[in-house]
């Protein structure tokens, strides 16, 4: 037996006992006639103690030259502390040590397997191995273990059934590159990797399965940013005989749930705006309102004065930075900068002080009086104290700055507090959005999308304005799940279709088994999927996912630990028709 304890387990009241544990070294403190070695496993830390009057020389030797992460086993008896660390579980108690067996030996590791380590981003994932063993990695591991269990729990007590769908597929188009995988056995012919199991959820509630449920990996070769990986995991999730509100309903219960399972939060009913509200209010479709900023249109107020610059805008517009007015000019220069960085892309900002005595203070005193500073200040909800931030332009790019100077005012101001929980629903997306790229009208969530019934009509006179029933649910800022009613007629799949760019034949080649499969019987449906890593990573309190994956990719899509992607030799290539065979 390796072991009888884990290394977090025992207590005062095991004094006396004999026992075995196993783990690694995590330090050792030498004082020459005694030495203390922490021996760490997942559990916990537990101290040994060799010391001269009690431990034979050999062993005093042994001890002595244990590196870090030797991996040990000790057999000893568990003694008192005489000084007592209060800090650790197990810091009453530590053994004295009575065999000793080194089961493995360690290199130095490239970094300190500390909570504050001194290894950088690379180094830690080229040995994440190693980062695992530190204990923010291996928390965050374990509490996306519990998330998932709850979340099986909880859809399976409501009767969702998880079905595995397959990984080997026909490109499923939700707005990014496909990753693909050669055929051996169908020459020049390519399997896609699922961006989601979309379309065979839908063929499930055609199968007539009803609720069903996947914790699934999905594949997307899209540019990374901290909230998004290559390969990332979905709690996907569909129903059928459902409307948008039956959904809303069943998997606000599911994320309530797993905010209490979890965070032991309780949260009331989920605030529900419509996209349009959140891009005026907020100039984002996934709002933080775990705090206020909300935006302040100024066009009627601040336009026709001598001010150019705000007249030939499309939009003017303003947020009121709590307490913001102690910023010194050198601040709001430094601000300014910030807003005209390629990455927000403004022009410029106007500001107004908003002074303890009442009086305004801005950078344009020359166009506009007190009385419409006080306006500016009662439509942004500004109060005394405060700094109010006004940006103009046209409307969509300006709702876009402004937001971004929101969240990035916020988070220097403390607001964004990662143990508040602030989740809504925004709902009624547009169906289509315009690409400038391509000139033509993409799905804005997918093609399988319903759009509101009542606007299918306007889809001939005013493509850009139909609303769908779909849906995202957002936390914290975060998208951390979307959905949708589904179309489950073929007539109406085809006319999206159309509408999307397809020639009739181009949607028979590539969905023609929906369709075929809507003429069979198919009930209304709909679903959801959420964002797993995103959801993890937010109840943990953090935003960037990777540290929730145990082993992520980095920037550039590589996983630099074993080195992938790689070169595969010319005989693969040949034997997936790669390349051609090279003439003798
Ligand atoms: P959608 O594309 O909105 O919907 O994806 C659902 C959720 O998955 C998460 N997500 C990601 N997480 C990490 N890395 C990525 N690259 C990434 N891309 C998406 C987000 C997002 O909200 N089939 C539809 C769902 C449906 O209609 O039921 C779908 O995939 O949190």
């Amino acid at each position: 037996m390796y072991r009888t304890h884990n290394c977090g387990a025992l207590r005062e009241s095991y004094v006396g006992k004999e026992v075995t544990l196993a783990g690694w070294v995590q330090k050792s403190r030498d004082k020459g006639f005694i030495i203390w070695i922490d021996l760490r496993d997942r559990y916990g830390i537990t101290q040994l103690v060799f010391d001269s009057e009690r431990t034979p020389k050999t062993m005093m030797e042994q001890a002595r030259s244990l590196g870090r992460e030797f991996v040990v086993q000790v057999t000893g008896t568990v003694i008192e502390r005489v000084s007592k660390n209060s800090d650790m579980p197990t810091g009453a108690i530590e053994i004295l040590v009575s065999h000793l067996t080194v089961l493995n030996e360690a290199l130095t590791p490239p970094f300190t397997i500390e909570d504050n380590t001194d290894g950088g981003e690379d180094l830690r994932m080229k040995y994440r191995y190693l980062d695992i063993r530190r204990n923010p990695v291996k928390e965050n591991l374990i509490l996306r273990h519990k998330v998932t269990i709850a979340v099986r729990n909880y859809l399976s007590n409501q009767e969702f059934i998880e079905v595995e769908t397959p990984y080997l597929i026909k490109s499923t188009p939700e707005g990014a590159r496909d990753f693909v995988v050669p055929s051996r056995m169908n020459q020049g012919q390519f399997y896609a990797l699922p961006q989601s199991p979309q379309t065979f959820k839908q063929l499930l509630m055609v199968g007539g399965m009803d609720k069903y449920f996947q914790i699934v990996k999905c594949f997307r070769d899209e540019d990374l940013r901290a909230d998004r990986q290559p390969e990332f995991t979905q709690i996907d999730c569909e129903m059928a005989f459902v409307e948008q509100k039956d959904i809303i309903n069943t998997f606000e219960g599911l994320t309530r749930h797993l905010l209490k399972e979890i965070n032991d939060v309780d949260v009331a009913e989920f605030p529900r705006i419509t996209y349009d509200e959140a891009m005026q209010r907020y100039g984002n479709d996934k709002p933080d309102i775990r705090f206020g900023m909300e935006f302040g249109e100024l066009n009627e107020i601040a336009q026709h004065k001598e001010f150019n610059v705000f007249n030939s805008a499309e939009l003017v517009v303003g947020i009121a930075v709590p307490g913001a007015n102690t910023y010194t000019r050198k601040d709001i220069d430094k601000l300014i900068d910030w807003v005209r960085r390629p990455q927000v892309g403004a022009l410029g900002m106007v500001y107004v002080r908003c002074n303890e005595d009442g009086s305004f203070k801005s950078s344009v005193d020359k166009f506009f009086d007190r009385e419409d500073l006080a306006k500016w200040a009662e439509i942004t909800g500004a109060k005394s104290g405060d700094l109010i931030c006004v940006l103009s332009g046209a409307a969509n790019k300006v709702r876009g700055q402004l937001s971004a100077l929101r969240m990035e005012l916020a988070e220097r101001l403390g607001l964004r507090d990662p143990k508040v929980f602030a989740p809504l629903w925004v709902v009624d997306f547009p169906l289509l959005e315009w690409d400038e790229d391509t000139e033509r009208y993409h799905a804005m969530h997918h093609p399988f999308t319903s759009p509101k019934p009542d606007q299918i009509a306007l889809l001939k006179t005013d493509p850009g304005a139909v609303k769908a029933n779909a849906y995202d649910l957002v936390l914290n800022g975060n998208e951390i799940g979307g959905g949708s009613i589904r179309i489950h007629d073929k007539a109406t799949q085809a006319m999206m279709f159309d509408y999307l760019g397809f020639t009739p034949d181009e949607a028979k080649e590539q969905f023609g088994f929906l369709m075929n499969a809507f003429e069979f019987g198919a009930p209304p449906h709909g679903g959801i999927a959420f964002g797993l890593d995103r959801l993890v990573a937010i109840l943990g309190g953090q935003e960037t996912i990777r540290d929730f994956i145990a082993f992520p990719k980095n920037n550039s899509g590589r996983d630099v630990m074993i080195d992938a992607p790689a070169n595969i030799d010319a005989e693969q290539l040949k034997e997936l028709s790669l390349i051609l065979d090279t003439p003798k």
